[in-house]
């Protein structure tokens, strides 16, 4: 270990600070470890614009049951977390547990709904078949042209920028120590990653250094090639919705993905489009109306809301939309990244798993299927 590190030096140095690089700083600081969080804007990026849903029943996709499987072990693991966060920081972090309605309008959409049921079953998943009257019982603000609904009483949300400013307290009780800076590169010597270089060419040394820098991880210089990319996403905020949906609505709109998700009072998130135009955090017309359009067919209700926030944020795409975990085949450097359109729902299973390999050296085997060395077998 190199001790020329004007910046210090420390067991762990997590690059990122959203909810997965916290997540994971506070899991190993309560390990004793000592760790510092560089990141000059903690949880301005996808954190920042996350819709919340966890959701891994209703977001199922083909030929991704080993995502699943992590997602359903982050899903358990939830309500302990939380419990513990909040007891931790002081801070509610806004989970709702009224589950997730999943509706659809035309003729294509019931299919659609009635071949994801059955994969659902097929996976042994809860997944309730309602009719359009059913649905609107559960939920009375959603229109009545619409043709019928599955119903996810175990997929939940929670308030993303809570559950972010909560991992941050709890990491600073824990000691962590938050350094505004951003990570300039990473800090290699002879092969081996050995800590991270700041701006203003100072350097802060660590035994390993933890890349959780979502959609910016490949970008880093230093880090070896990883499949690792943005996707754009736009996402809505609305105010004045209080009591307006119980739960999670997702939607098919004749072919078209929407989803509603209440949030901090009285709140609605809009959410989001998926495209892939690189690092661009344009807001456009186009992808405004969309959301809103589709939303309001949804929820005839969300016309009357204000429209108090639209951003626009790159997700970290990886080739199999999974997260890449475990060490890098640089010694010194463990990658925590490419959690896609999962970041929230991921972050405990994501805490724990790294942790766990910064503490023992061992990744556990929950964790297995998602190493970075997948992409090269
Ligand atoms: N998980 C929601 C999204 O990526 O838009």
């Amino acid at each position: 270990m190199n001790h020329d590190a004007d910046a210090g030096t420390v067991d762990v140095a997590v690059a990122g600070g959203g909810l997965v690089g916290l997540g994971i700083a506070w899991r190993c600081a309560q390990r004793g470890l000592s760790v510092a969080v560089v990141d000059d804007a903690p949880g301005t990026g996808a954190s920042h614009a996350a819709g919340g849903m966890l959701a891994p029943t209703a977001e199922v996709g083909y030929g991704e049951e080993q995502l699943l499987e992590l997602c359903r072990a982050s899903l358990a693991r939830f309500p302990a977390f939380v419990a513990e966060l909040e007891g931790e920081s002081g801070i509610d972090v806004g989970l709702r547990t009224a589950g997730t309605c999943v509706v659809g309008f035309d003729a294509d959409d019931m299919v659609a709904l009635d071949v994801l049921h059955a994969f659902q079953r097929e996976l042994g998943l809860g997944a309730e078949r309602l009719t359009a009257r059913e649905v609107r019982r559960r939920e009375p603000a959603l229109t009545p042209r619409l043709r019928g609904a599955l119903h996810i009483a175990g997929d939940h949300s929670v308030d993303a920028r809570a559950l972010h400013a909560a991992l941050r307290a709890a990491a600073e009780v824990a000691g962590v120590l938050m350094v505004p800076s951003n990570a300039a590169a990473l800090w290699v010597r002879n092969g081996h990653a050995v800590g991270l270089e700041l701006a203003r060419g100072a350097r802060m040394a660590a035994h390993t250094v933890v890349l959780a820098l979502g959609a910016r991880s490949a970008a880093l210089p230093g880090v070896p090639p990883l499949p690792v990319r943005p996707v754009k996403g736009q996402i809505l905020r609305l105010r004045g919705a209080s009591g307006l949906l119980e739960g999670t609505v997702r939607a098919l709109v004749r072919g078209r993905q929407v989803y509603l998700v209440p949030c901090a009072g009285d709140q609605l998130i809009v959410g989001a489009t998926v495209e892939e135009k690189g690092f661009d955090e344009t807001v456009t017309a186009g992808g405004v109306y969309e959301l809103l359009r589709d939303a309001i067919e949804v929820v005839p209700g969300v016309s009357e809301l204000e429209l108090v926030e639209a951003l626009a944020r790159p997700r970290p795409g990886t080739p199999d939309n999974a997260p890449i975990l475990g060490a890098s085949a640089m010694p010194g450097l463990v990658l925590a990244c490419g959690h896609y359109r999962n970041g929230v729902l991921l972050t405990p299973v994501t805490a724990e798993a790294v942790a766990e390999l910064v503490v023992t050296g061992a990744l556990p085997e929950f964790a297995m299927p998602f190493t970075p060395d997948r992409f090269g077998r």
